[in-house]
């Protein structure tokens, strides 16, 4: 069904406990399980750690409050969203930008996650394969991939990023689940996919954090996580947990403002927003505390980098009892995580689709899924055939980068600050005060401490971000 432009989207989520289900599922992804271990390993840990969660309540909190607030008063897609408090504020409709910069860096963002998720799916599978070996071999608890020597199975994520059309295959397939759930719809597709997997994903979490902490080093692993040594805080370490704050709570992207918009009931916005930032720390830890005691156990390096999960945790799931099925139901995790984020992340331009443009909902997440399928392609060649290939080769910044990390380079340091600079500001400054006060249900109090971190901490905070992700040289 065409949709009149700017009209009141007819979907919603069923209840309250579906959307907080849903937008934890869309917060919590890659950027928890691995990127946030792969930040804290490089960044020597517990300083890092501890700045992240002050990032998070101080910053990322007041911002997921203003993107549900906005989707809940709005009641459309992104740039409708914001267009109409625009205009019950009285305010210019040109604030309605940001919701569009949010709705192209989605679209942007899902192009290379499904890349990496891909990458994911094909764990997954060599896994899978393993445990179905050792099942076959009668000896299903035994470690994974055995016989297998150290440089072979660090080996294997070489070999992956050689080959153009594995690559391509778990792209395609990863991309095609994404698209199959958004097609079906608010409450027919994303908030099943939520409802079904986010427990799963939840047993899976605490059920491997157990296992880690039993067979491998849990107290080295915490004195990691949370023994801050402040020297290791460099203003470089102090940017990167900024921006993963918000890479990790969505923000920036108008993911929350399209989730929010399907919210049909009057509830406490407040306590909706601090049950996400809570959950999706918490998993961020969680996923610390999962990874570290399995990659210290075995003496491997945990600020190996990126390569920590793929390579590391691998080979360190040769040693452990049990390793086989654990390494297999690890990466099981990681993907039932990716892919309630990658889902929120097409939802948002396939709602502007729908509601700017009047297109179906099919049609919408066609053309986006299928627009942000084509540039994963251009990603995962990077690796390979165009691995010569820099696009921003002028921009001192990105000439070092391949596709891929270009395009998570410019999201992340250039349209998410710039998305989430101007949703404080004009929540902070623009949006009418009452039907803010009104539509997020906060006490007084409280409503006065966001009002000052959205107007005053948050604007200069995600600017410095900017300004410092744009010019590394000031920091040193
Ligand atoms: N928060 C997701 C993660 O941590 O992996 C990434 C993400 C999902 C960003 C959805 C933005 C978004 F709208």
């Amino acid at each position: 069904m065409a949709v009149a432009p700017g009209t009141t989207s007819k979907e919603g989520w069923s209840s309250r406990s579906a959307f907080i289900l849903a937008a934890i599922g869309a917060a919590v992804g890659l950027g928890n399980i691995w990127r946030f271990p792969t930040l804290a390993g490089e960044n020597g840990g517990g300083a890092f750690v501890l700045f992240y969660i002050g990032c998070v309540f101080l910053l990322g909190l007041p911002l997921v409050l203003s993107e549900i607030f906005i989707g809940r008063a709005g009641q459309t897609d992104a740039v409708g969203s914001i267009r109409k408090v625009a205009r019950e504020s009285r305010s210019s409709e040109k604030w309605s930008i940001f919701g569009g910069i949010g709705a192209l860096a989605a679209f942007l963002i899902v192009s290379f996650y499904s890349v990496v998720a891909g990458w994911v799916l094909y764990y997954v599978g060599v896994m899978g394969a393993d445990l179905l070996q050792a099942i076959v071999a009668g000896d299903p608890f035994r470690g994974a991939l055995m016989g297998e020597s150290q440089e072979a199975i660090q080996g294997r994520m070489g070999d992956l990023f050689a080959n153009p059309m594995l690559l391509l295959g778990m792209h395609l397939v990863f991309m095609g689940a994404t698209l199959f759930i958004v097609a079906r719809g608010v409450s027919g597709g994303i908030e099943k996919a939520a409802t079904i997997l986010m427990p799963a994903f939840f047993v899976l979490l605490i059920g491997i954090t157990i296992y880690g902490a039993v067979v491998g080093d849990i107290g080295e692993a915490a004195a990691f996580l949370f023994t801050p040594d402040w020297s290791l805080l460099t203003p470089q370490a102090m940017n990167e947990a900024l921006g993963q704050a918000l890479f990790s709570l969505s923000l920036g992207v108008a993911g929350l403002i399209t989730y929010g918009s399907y919210i049909r009931e009057n509830s406490g916005l407040g306590s909706t927003a601090l049950t996400i930032a809570v959950a999706d720390t918490s998993v961020a830890l969680l996923s610390g505390l999962m990874i570290f005691p399995i990659v210290l156990a075995v003496g491997l390096d945990p600020a190996a980098g990126p390569t920590l999960v793929f390579q590391s945790l691998p080979f360190a799931f040769q040693t452990m009892p049990g390793g086989a099925l654990i390494g297999f139901l690890f990466f099981v995790l990681i993907l039932v995580a990716a892919v309630t984020s990658s889902i929120s992340l097409l939802e948002v331009p396939t709602a502007w689709g729908i509601g700017e443009l009047g297109w179906k909902r099919t049609t919408s997440s066609l053309i986006f899924g299928g627009g942000a399928f084509l540039i994963g392609i251009a990603c995962l060649l990077g690796y390979n055939v165009w691995a010569d290939v820099r696009p921003l080769s002028f921009w001192s910044i990105f000439a070092e980068t391949d596709i891929l990390d270009t395009i998570d380079g410019f999201t992340g340091k250039v349209m998410l600050p710039v998305g989430a600079l101007l949703t404080a500001l004009f929540i902070g400054w623009k949006a009418d005060k009452n039907l803010l006060k009104v539509t997020t249900g906060l006490s007084s109090g409280s409503f006065a401490i966001f009002r000052f971190l959205i107007a005053w901490l948050c604007p200069l905070a995600v600017a410095i971000i900017l300004v410092t992700g744009l010019f590394p040289g000031v920091l040193g």
